[in-house]
């Protein structure tokens, strides 16, 4: 009886992790029905999707500290699905980049993705997600030796301070924001060079 309730309180869990990943979807897709993108739509969309992007990379990085301070020892299950959903948000973001605001003008892209500093950082970034996305699909991830599949995504950490700079050089006069999360950044990362600390987490 406990471990059926036990089983089902997971689910539960793992349900409502899973609504609050997809929420500021829908909430981008309500306000388009809704037409309350505002009087900039394609402007609107590409940076929410950009932020929720960089959040989610926030929280998925804060994950093994929430496991290692409050013993919520489940935290750490959440990573890998947290970590595809900032992959989900990128790859929506670089879609409506590309699709939506560049409409498909691939010389305008490439001549961004070369001149332009924030571009060929944030498209770094984005490269580097992809193997790391890929090797988070299960059947691909149980091949691999579990030393190998840290190493790998320990890219995570040079991925979130390039979704800093590229937030803080797209930016052009108030810098609050993308300081915001540098320093959050900063944090996540800092916290795990603590001794105490870095024997609890990978
Ligand atoms: C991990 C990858 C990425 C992350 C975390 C990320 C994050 C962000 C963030 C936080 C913003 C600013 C949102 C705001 O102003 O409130 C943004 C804007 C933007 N990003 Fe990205 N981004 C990524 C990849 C890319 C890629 C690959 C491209 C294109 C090749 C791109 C193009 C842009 C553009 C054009 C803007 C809006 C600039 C403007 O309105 O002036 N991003 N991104």
């Amino acid at each position: 009886m406990a471990r059926t309730s036990g089983a089902l309180s997971r689910q539960v869990e793992s349900g409502l992790i899973w609504l609050l990943c997809v929420m500021p979807l829908l909430i981008l897709v309500g306000q388009g029905f809704a037409d309350a993108l505002t009087a900039n739509p394609v402007e609107y969309v590409l940076r929410e999707l950009g932020l929720w992007a960089l959040r989610f990379l926030c929280l998925t990085l804060a994950l093994s500290p929430l496991a290692r301070f409050s013993g919520w020892r489940r935290a750490l299950l959440y990573r890998r699905r947290i970590g595809l959903w900032a992959f989900a948000y990128a790859c929506l973001h670089l879609s409506t980049y590309i699709f939506v605001d560049q409409a498909l003008d691939w010389p305008t892209i490439v001549k961004d993705i070369v001149k332009r500093p924030y571009i060929t950082i944030g498209m770094a970034a984005f490269l580097l997600l992809v193997p790391l996305a890929i090797t988070s699909i299960n059947r691909i991830r149980r091949r691999m030796a579990p030393r190998s599949w840290l190493r790998l995504h320990r890219a995570i950490y040079p991925i979130a301070i390039m979704g800093v700079a590229h937030f803080y050089l797209l930016v052009k006069a108030d810098h609050r924001d993308p300081l915001f999360y540098g320093i959050i950044v900063l944090m996540l990362l800092g916290i795990r060079l603590v001794p105490r600390h870095r024997a609890a987490i990978k």
